[in-house]
């Protein structure tokens, strides 16, 4: 009901503002009226030409005229056509980037600025690329670190348990020198709780050149977690990876400013947020890399963790369950 009345209102409008329009133009003082008086002034040989072009006018503008009364005419419903074009649109109902998707595509700009490429490969994967390249040849006890979803057993089919498989495929696949970081999602058969899930992503980044050393790796992760973070204190604990020697996991300096600082940090004010090392030359060499002649360092991480960091999110389970209130949190970033 309200809309009828709008429109009729639109209607009376326009039929007000048409009736103006005539006159101006159409009405016996109107400026085409003008125009024909001026038609005596003329020059005899542009009479003709003159004559033509302002009848052509008149006709044009009668038939428009003709035209916007019979719509006015045959409805209020029909007014909306000629509506007031300074109303307000109707919104758009726009989407948000996900929150994964936005700390990806960050890291993958920090990194492609000082020259890393981006590399993807299958999340079904083989035994060679998953675990035996990376030395971790059967039976070895560092391979239940990471629960694997088996698809297949004998020959091996699995669901990665992380990015290194793309790894092993850029070195068969690269001569050195390598700059590459593989993002993707991962698999791994563990419960699901706030703080971790079965199904995650990570960003793994492999280096391998002539003369790589461990400063060059620390250099580059300071740069990156200065440009991720704002924060440029980090420290590298001793670890053990199988692919890496020496390993370490890194630490960020997160502070003790605030309750959640205390938290999510146990008080320390240090935070781990990755795993690194200099690649092992087995890993080389099983991938068709004279490690003699190159070596290089790797590290990898976790998405959701960094996200979680950033947006302070408290259950790494909000990221899968497409509630839009949480996913429209996100619309106003980039
Ligand atoms: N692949 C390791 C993981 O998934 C992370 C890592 C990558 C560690 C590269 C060291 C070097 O936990």
């Amino acid at each position: 009901k309200q809309h009828i009345e709008e429109a009729k209102a639109f209607n009376d409008k326009n039929k007000e503002a048409l009736e103006a329009f005539r006159i101006k133009y159409l009405g016996s003082k109107g400026l085409l009226k003008a125009l024909f008086n001026e038609f005596k002034n003329i020059p005899n040989d542009q009479k003709k030409e003159f004559g033509q072009v302002i009848n052509t006018l008149k006709a044009v503008a009668e038939e428009k005229v003709r035209s916007l009364q019979e719509s006015l005419e045959s409805g209020a419903d029909n007014a909306g056509k000629y509506g007031d074009l300074t109303r307000p649109g109707m919104p758009f109902a726009v989407g948000a980037r996900h929150p994964i998707s936005l700390v990806k595509n960050q890291i993958i700009d920090i990194f492609s600025t000082i020259g890393f490429n981006v590399s993807e490969g299958p999340e079904i994967e083989d035994d060679w690329h998953n675990f035996t390249a990376l030395n971790l040849p059967e039976y070895h006890p560092a391979r239940d670190m990471q629960d694997t979803f088996f698809i297949q057993t004998n020959p091996d089919v699995l669901l990665r348990t992380h990015t290194s498989s793309v790894q092993v495929r850029y070195m068969e696949s690269h001569k050195p020198p390598i700059r590459t970081i593989s993002p993707g999602r991962v698999f791994r058969n563990e419960a699901v709780s706030s703080r971790s899930h079965c199904i995650f992503h990570q960003v793994e980044g492999l280096y391998i050149d002539k003369d790589v050393s461990f400063a060059d790796l620390k250099q580059t992760l300071l740069y990156f977690t200065k440009e991720m973070f704002g924060k440029s204190k980090i420290r590298l604990r001793p670890s053990y990876f199988p692919f890496t020697e020496p390993s370490a996991e890194v630490d960020i300096y997160w502070g003790l400013k605030t309750e959640t600082d205390y938290r999510i940090t146990k008080g320390t004010g240090w935070l781990e947020i990755m795993g690194c090392g200099m690649v092992d030359p087995n890993v080389l060499k099983n991938c068709g890399i004279n490690p003699e002649e190159y070596n290089g360092f790797a590290f990898g991480m976790g998405i959701e963790r960094i996200a979680m960091l950033l947006y302070q999110i408290g259950d790494i389970r909000m990221f899968y369950e497409n509630d839009v209130r949480f996913l429209e949190q996100f619309k106003t970033s980039i």
